[in-house]
């Protein structure tokens, strides 16, 4: 599949189980791919295979110095960058409990992990993109702030910010030619959050949703590739639920 041959994508976050498909993802349908991660993770990267048009690097999104160096080194390696992927995320680390309990140092990291480090990673491409005058955001958010989850404020009102920084970058870049749009997945499941949050927790959301099985994270790549792909020339400012109907937007 050849759907986004001759694109360059940066994904942040990329090793964790839903960056890893997407990389692998993009990678098989053509695309060049920058997997960017607080850790190192060459050793996983090199099962994915491409390795000519893929290059990893460990990156901090909280440090504009690591957002630039990655847009750089980006840029050095393959000389565009037609894509972002903003997944990198602080999620699994978030602690359940009441909004009077939540620890204002753990809402100040989840805050900055989640929009502050979107923002810095946007700021760090937008030069390129703007030269090239074309360009595609994605950023992740969550099906959570469409549902409204209790006791988990910090998480859920971090990626409703999410959805407003997409609108309206979304109006401030459009005249560069760069595209920003949200995708929101629902609970993909993992061996850590079963952990956190037992097996119950899939068969409560797979409850609620039109489509009654467990999200993988092989689930969100098609729409992320559409999104960079030119087939989506002409959306922005959108945000799409990939939640197998749990909620509609
Ligand atoms: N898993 C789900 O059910 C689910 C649902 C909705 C949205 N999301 C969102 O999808 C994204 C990926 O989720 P996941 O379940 O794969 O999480 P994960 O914790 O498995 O992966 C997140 C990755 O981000 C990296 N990361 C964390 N802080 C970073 C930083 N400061 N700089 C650079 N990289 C950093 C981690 O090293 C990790 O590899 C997150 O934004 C999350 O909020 C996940």
């Amino acid at each position: 599949m050849s759907l986004l041959r001759n694109k360059t994508i940066i994904v942040t976050g990329a090793g964790g189980n839903i960056g890893q498909a997407y990389c692998r993802g993009f990678l098989e349908m053509g695309a060049n791919v920058v997997a960017a991660d607080l850790n190192d993770i060459g050793t996983e990267a090199a099962k994915w295979g491409h390795a000519d048009r893929l290059m990893t690097i460990a990156a901090n999104v909280l440090s504009q110095p690591d957002c630039d160096r990655v847009a750089e080194e980006t840029v050095r390696r393959f000389h565009r960058i037609d894509g972002l992927l903003n997944n990198a995320g602080f999620f699994k680390s978030a602690s359940f409990g009441s909004f009077l309990d939540i620890p204002p140092e753990e809402w100040d990291l989840c805050y900055q992990v989640n929009v502050r480090g979107t923002w810095q990673s946007i700021k760090a491409v937008h030069a390129q993109m703007k030269r090239q005058g074309q360009g595609s955001i994605v950023n992740i958010s969550s099906n959570t702030p469409y549902k409204g989850v209790p006791n988990f404020l910090h998480y859920v009102s971090s990626k409703a910010a999410i959805v407003g920084l997409s609108r309206s970058l979304a109006r401030e870049v459009g005249g560069d030619g760069i595209l920003v749009n949200t995708l929101c997945p629902d609970l993909i499941p993992d061996g850590d959050i079963v952990a956190r949050q037992g097996s119950a927790a899939d068969e409560r959301t797979i409850a609620g949703r039109c489509l009654k099985r467990t999200q993988f994270p092989e689930d969100m790549v098609g729409a992320a590739a559409f999104l960079f792909s030119d087939l989506a020339g002409f959306i922005t400012g959108q945000s799409l639920l990939v939640n197998g109907g749990a909620h509609f937007n």
